[in-house]
């Protein structure tokens, strides 16, 4: 999603912008642009496509030190250089990542008084607004508390204006945006890693906050223009953590980072005690029943937590995807806990959701990776994964994360609700502490899996099947897969197929059989041969050996408790995914159409 960098201080800006610029590219974008202030008038360059054609049109040592930089995901308007950012209109040029929901209002009424637009975006007609206001109120900040009781919807801007050159002005609502300062100047970016190699201390802006940027200060305050003192924090990750360090992608890297964050991710809350698990956990049990809010591989996690807590601890869950959730009657009370699931936490519509629910008095609880993020500060609760940065646009590494908490708070719940046998209890929490090393023997069992992808890569359409558990690691496996290989793929309840979908299954057509809930193997089994009948090539996943061999290729898992079961089963088909997309020689880490941040609804 959209990015934002700003620079103003002792150096040239070019340089560190374009640095930032590149630093989120991760975001996904389509277009890119900067302005800066040169000889005290503004000058703008963008271009559509990627940063490198960017870098062909600038002059690197231009002698400018205020600016800022945009890289655009295209929402209102084409990916193209029109409706690229920076934009300007009169005296102001600003960068935006949002959308503002009632721009088209704003629009009429403005081009009423004579204001004329060349791009088809929302953000032009911010920008518009500020000038507009700016004519009858020289207080650039009060013009900008003005704008914020006008404009609706979700916004971080980076904002210059051509009567005060020596300042660079921000405001946020929702969409994230933070502040920092090195030793040469002050910045504002939308993330860490765009300013993570000059400083890794950085403040966090809350929402309807304005700053103030100069070259040696910066003063911010909140809605009412009252000075505010904000908490400096620091990034604790290094940037190696934000690099490749010797792999292909980031994606792979990712990968194999998984034992490495499941462990940092479980020792955080758990030490080998259940007593541990209860000091993390226990206001879990002020709560009957549960409503996890995500979107795509977030959600996914919450489909495997609702089929663990539902039959390991006897609590009924409800799955949403957040974008529904918000807008929908929900049925909850006051034994309810809404948890949200996010990675960045950022996502617009998790966050949506959650300040629904906050409003109708719901409590709620974030499992979350970003530190600091918007979802993380506003839940009642937070417990955050220990995944570190994930730069791939697809998930792989926080998923694995956050599933292993709904893993953990199963496990603490199951023996809660007296759901689980003590000596069962005892062997669970061995295999918890032990997990990394299976997972790290999983991941190095990947020429198995590459093997199987070189074999059904050039296929146009891949079909996952499972039933409970399984199926919800088929939704996951399936979207890995379609989102960086552009393979058609869909997931199916096993004993669903036959209602329909099974008119597609031709001679060779790939369906990957997922089949490793002891309780439900023999009817996945049935459901497996009747798409074998008709030509299908079977792929089967599975952690259980058995007599016949009625699939194609065989992909065995360890066996661990169910409880863990998916933590481990999710691994092959990351790995398969990747070789899928390689070999087909996509964009592995920045997928077209993708963001890796979803700040807009
Ligand atoms: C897929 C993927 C996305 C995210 C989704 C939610 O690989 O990464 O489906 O899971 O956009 O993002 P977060 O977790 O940041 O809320």
């Amino acid at each position: 999603m959209c990015g934002i960098i700003g620079y103003i201080g002792k150096d040239k800006c070019i340089p560190k912008i374009i640095h930032g610029l590149e630093a989120l590219e991760y975001r996904g974008y389509d277009s890119a642009g900067i302005s800066y202030i040169l000889n005290n008038k503004v000058k703008t360059i963008k271009s559509e496509g990627k940063i490198a054609n960017l870098k062909k049109l600038v002059t690197f040592d231009e002698n400018a030190y205020l600016g800022i930089g945009h890289t655009r995901w295209a929402t209102h308007g084409k990916a193209n250089k029109t409706n690229a950012h920076p934009h300007t209109v009169g005296k102001f040029t600003i960068v935006h990542n949002g959308i503002i929901e009632n721009y088209s209002e704003i629009k009429e009424k403005l081009i009423k008084e004579g204001y004329k637009f060349k791009s088809e975006t929302d953000t032009e007609v911010a920008c518009a607004l500020f000038d507009y206001l700016h004519k009858n109120e020289k207080d650039i900040l009060k013009v900008l508390k003005k704008a914020t009781s006008i404009l609706r919807g979700s916004y971080a801007f980076g904002i210059i204006c051509s009567d005060d050159p020596n300042s660079l002005y921000t405001i946020r609502n929702t969409s994230p945006l933070i502040i920092a300062t090195d030793k040469t100047g002050n910045f504002i970016a939308s993330d860490v890693p765009a300013i993570l190699k000059f400083t890794n201390k950085y403040i966090l802006l809350d929402d309807l906050e304005i700053a103030k940027l100069e070259k040696d200060n910066i003063t911010i305050y909140d809605k009412n223009l009252q000075k505010v003192k904000k908490t400096i924090n620091t990034f604790s990750q290094s940037f190696e953590s934000a690099t490749k360090n010797g792999y292909e992608h980031f994606m792979l890297k990712e990968i194999y980072e998984q034992d490495e964050v499941y462990n940092n991710t479980i020792n955080y809350y758990f030490d080998g005690t259940i007593e541990s698990l209860e000091n993390s956990f226990k206001y879990l049990n002020e709560f009957e029943k549960f409503d996890i809010v995500a979107c795509g591989s977030a959600y996914h996690t919450g489909l495997v937590g609702k089929y663990l807590l539902e039959n390991y601890a006897n609590i009924p869950v409800n799955v949403e995807v957040a974008s529904e959730y918000r807008y929908k009657k929900c049925f909850y009370d006051t034994k309810t806990l809404v948890i949200l699931v996010s990675q960045s936490g950022e996502t617009a519509d998790t966050l949506a959701a959650l300040r629904k629910a906050k409003e109708d008095g719901i409590k709620t609880l974030a499992i979350v990776n970003v530190v600091g993020s918007s979802i993380a500060r506003e839940a009642d609760y937070v417990i955050y994964i220990k995944a570190g940065c994930e730069i791939a646009v697809a998930t792989t590494k926080a998923y694995l994360a956050q599933v292993a908490i709904f893993s953990l708070i199963t496990t603490y719940s199951s023996y809660k609700n007296k759901q689980i046998k003590n000596d069962e209890l005892k062997s669970l929490l061995e295999e918890i502490k032990s997990l990394a090393n299976k997972i790290k023997e999983t991941i190095n069992n990947y020429k198995t899996y590459f093997s199987i992808a070189d074999k059904i890569y050039k296929n146009k359409q891949i079909f996952f099947i499972g039933r409970g558990i399984d199926y919800a690691i088929s939704m996951e496996a399936s979207l890995k897969l379609k989102e960086i290989s552009y393979i058609n793929s869909v997931a199916y309840q096993a004993g669903e197929l036959k209602h329909g979908t099974i008119s597609l299954i031709e001679k060779n057509t790939p369906v990957i059989a997922i089949a490793t809930d002891k309780n439900l193997i023999e009817k996945t089994i049935s459901n497996i041969k009747e798409v074998k009948a008709r030509g299908a090539n079977v792929i089967l996943v599975s952690n259980t050996d058995f007599k016949d061999k009625f699939y194609d290729e065989f992909i065995k898992t360890i066996n661990v408790h169910p409880i863990l079961e998916s933590i481990i089963t999710i691994i092959p088909l990351q790995l398969l995914a990747y070789q899928v997309a390689k070999n087909n020689e996509c964009n592995i880490d920045k997928p077209r159409n993708l963001a890796k941040s979803v700040t807009v609804e």
